[in-house]
Order: C-alpha cells, then structure tokens, then sequence
C-alpha cells in the first residue's frame, strides 16, 4: 500500500507516495528524476546506484524508501551544494563541481561511465574521513564498487587529486 512520505534529498525536502518498502533509487529515478544512482545489479553487490546518507555511502537500490526518513539523502547532483555548504559559501546556485567530480573531469576516468557515479559517491565518502588516502586506503574503500572497465588506475589518481585541492582549499 502507497503512503505519503516526506525525504529531504540534496537539501530539499519532497513529499512522495510510495510503499515504504519502495526501494529508494526507484523513488529517486521516478518520482524526482534523478539519474545520477545508476541500476546495476540491484543486489548491493556493484555500487553503481550509491548515494550517500548523512554523508555515508549506500546502496539506493536496496534501501527502503522509509529507512532514509529524517535523513539526509546527497546524489551524485547534490554533491557541488554539499561541499559549498561544508565550506560555509552555500549559494542557491553552487557555481563549481565538488572536487572529486572535477577530478574525474581532468583525468578523464570514465569509459562508459557506467558505474562511475558509484565511484564518485564512494570517493566522497572516503575523502570526507581520509584527507590524503594512500592507494591502500582507496582500494579498501572503493572494494566493493565494480568497473568492467577497468578505469581503477585513474580513479585512484583522481581521488589523490581530489584530496590535494580539497586539503588545499580547506586551509585557504
Ligand atoms: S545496483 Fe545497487 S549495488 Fe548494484
Ligand atoms: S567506466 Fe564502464 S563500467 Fe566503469
């Protein structure tokens, strides 16, 4: 049965009408359009469909709609807003990307693109914990995230860049 829900996503709070077992990428992908959560393998088992909840990473395609209730759900969209307002210059209109976005840009990691929106959640995560990772750090953290691929090398390269401009910008 459909109920009314309310889930704040990428700093906005929506009122939606699913069944509170609804899995919360269907509601992301249907209800808000947004495409940035990819459908993988829909069993937590590829990391392409991961957003992060209150800033940690999870699998959108096996999390109920209502387990995400009163938290804070950032998409792969929401990420420019999410490190402007960590920064404390939150605009209505946040201008740049989020470094780690930035990074894929500039080493150009993705091939189809395909799971590198998990990729890119997941590296958040990691760098919102682990300033400077070391290649032991990126490949523990990114374990359970699958590029067929094989774009790993740059990825880790851009998760280094990614980690050196926000160090940086955090001291300026
Ligand atoms: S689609 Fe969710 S982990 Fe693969
Ligand atoms: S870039 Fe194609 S699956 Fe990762």
């Amino acid at each position: 049965m459909a109920s009314k829900l309310k889930i704040k996503v990428n700093g906005l709070v929506h009122n939606v009408t699913a069944s509170l077992d609804t899995p919360l990428l269907y509601v992301l992908h249907n209800e808000l359009h947004l495409h940035g959560p990819r459908f993988g393998c829909g069993l937590a088992q590829c990391g392409a469909c991961s957003v992060l909840l209150d800033g940690k990473e999870i699998r959108s395609c096996v999390t109920p709609v209502a387990a995400v209730s009163g938290k804070a759900v950032t998409t792969l969209e929401g990420l420019p807003a999410l490190y402007a307002k960590e920064r404390g210059t939150a605009t209505s209109q946040p201008a740049s990307l989020h470094p780690v976005q930035q990074a894929w840009i500039d080493v150009q990691v993705a091939q189809c693109g395909y799971c590198q929106n998990g990729m890119m959640i997941q590296a958040t995560d990691l760098l919102s914990r682990v300033k400077r990772p070391t290649d032991e750090d990126i490949r523990t953290a990114m374990n359970g995230h699958l590029c067929r691929c094989g774009t790993y090398i740059r990825i880790t390269r851009a998760i280094k860049r990614a980690g050196a401009v926000m160090a940086k910008e955090a001291k300026s």
